[in-house]
């Protein structure tokens, strides 16, 4: 096994002390690259590139060439999983993704079963093996999933959504077949996760991107519950080394408390609450990923910069902060900025490690 030359990020997300802040973004492979909408262009889409585990490789290194990262994230998508289940995802230009048969009638959903992650989902594990030998040991590599309760946003919606009627619908009205839409889909999700752990992922996350549109019941029932039987069943090491998971509810900084109790190693927060306050909430027993604006990455350098020191300023110079957007980048995001941001906070996080 090599040892990695930078192992910040894995030792921040185990509340361990590091001499700075490990930053990685979400979403950090994007079009906000212009390299990588030439990557892109080859592939033909969006879909061809996630299938292609050589061009998924060449675009997850593309921001760890121009950024001092300090963590990698394979390119793929969450929704990798239910067209894996048959759902039949595609993306129309410029309208993001959809599903040609979305979950509607109950035998469809009865008829729904986790994927073998080594059949159709190969192409995911390849790519991980792939760029873990391209790594070379440089930088971690994150795995990652949607979150059970996210995932069925799409599919019982059959794309993005602006009010979840369909799927709050089902939820309200017929909660056993919803029950069993996401825990087919949490056991998908295990294994999916524990396959690219054992193809090389270091760190997995699990991004539960429309938890925070719940009432909180609805939250603790539909979400939260299935983030917990996702986290009972992954592998906790691999040849003897920790890998660590994180969890992100955007929208979850009301029931932060309860989140933080769900197992996981490090809990991701959006932009909406300070830090600080959230990690005098949890303290010690977890750590933090996040939180900067992703919109704060369109005003002038100076103002990335000190708002970038905010937030580090907020954590304080405790063990166990991940440096990180709330939310991913955006596709009209100047890259210079990326820079700035990424420098900032080595360099601010390290005096503030020296007068503490
Ligand atoms: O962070 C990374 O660099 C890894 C790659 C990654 C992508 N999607 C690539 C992508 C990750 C981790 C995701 C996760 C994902 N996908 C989430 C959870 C995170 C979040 O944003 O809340 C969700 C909800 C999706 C579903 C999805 N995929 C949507 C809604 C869209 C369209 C949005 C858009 O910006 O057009 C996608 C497409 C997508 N996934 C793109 C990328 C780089 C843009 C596709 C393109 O190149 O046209």
């Amino acid at each position: 096994m090599t040892r990695l030359k930078n192992d910040t990020f894995l030792r921040a997300l185990l509340r361990q002390p590091t001499e700075y802040t490990p930053v990685w973004l979400m979403r950090q492979a994007g079009r906000y690259l212009p390299e990588y909408c030439e990557t892109r262009r080859r592939a033909g889409n969006f879909l061809n590139l996630c299938k292609s585990p050589a061009m998924a490789c060449e675009v997850t290194l593309q921001p760890l060439a121009r950024y001092e990262l300090d963590a990698a994230i394979l390119f793929s998508d969450i929704l990798t999983v239910p067209d894996a289940m048959g759902l039949g995802l595609y993306f129309a230009e410029g309208e993001g993704p959809r599903f040609e048969r979305p979950l509607r009638d109950e035998w469809e959903i009865r008829n729904l079963s986790a994927p073998d992650p080594h059949a159709e989902l190969q192409y995911v594990m390849d790519a991980v093996s792939e760029i873990r030998r391209a790594l070379d040991g440089s930088v971690p590599l994150i795995g990652f999933s949607g979150s059970p309760w996210t995932l069925a946003c799409y599919m019982v919606e059959g794309g993005s959504s602006s009010d979840y009627r369909k799927v709050k619908s089902l939820a309200y009205s017929r909660p056993d077949l919803m029950h069993h839409i996401l825990d087919v889909t949490a056991r998908a999700v295990v294994s999916y996760l524990n396959a690219q752990i054992e193809a090389g992922a270091q760190a997995v996350m699990v991004f539960d991107s429309w938890g925070g549109v719940l009432s909180e019941a609805a939250y603790q029932e539909f979400s939260l519950r299935y983030l917990q039987q996702v986290q009972a069943g992954l592998m906790r090491e691999r040849d003897g080394v920790r890998v660590p998971s994180i969890v992100f509810t955007k929208g979850g900084g009301l029931w932060l408390e309860s989140i933080a109790a769900a197992g996981y190693d490090a809990v991701g927060l959006d932009w909406t609450m300070d830090i600080g306050r959230a990690r005098r909430l949890v303290g010690d027993r977890v750590a933090l990923q996040g939180n900067i604006d992703p919109n704060v990455l369109f005003a002038p350098p100076e103002v990335v910069a000190t708002e970038a020191r905010r937030v580090l300023d907020a954590f304080g110079p405790h063990p166990g902060h991940v440096f990180n957007l709330g939310h991913g980048i955006s596709q009209f995001t100047p890259p210079e900025n990326v820079r700035v941001l990424v420098d900032t906070v080595h360099e601010h996080s390290r005096t503030l490690r020296t007068v503490a």
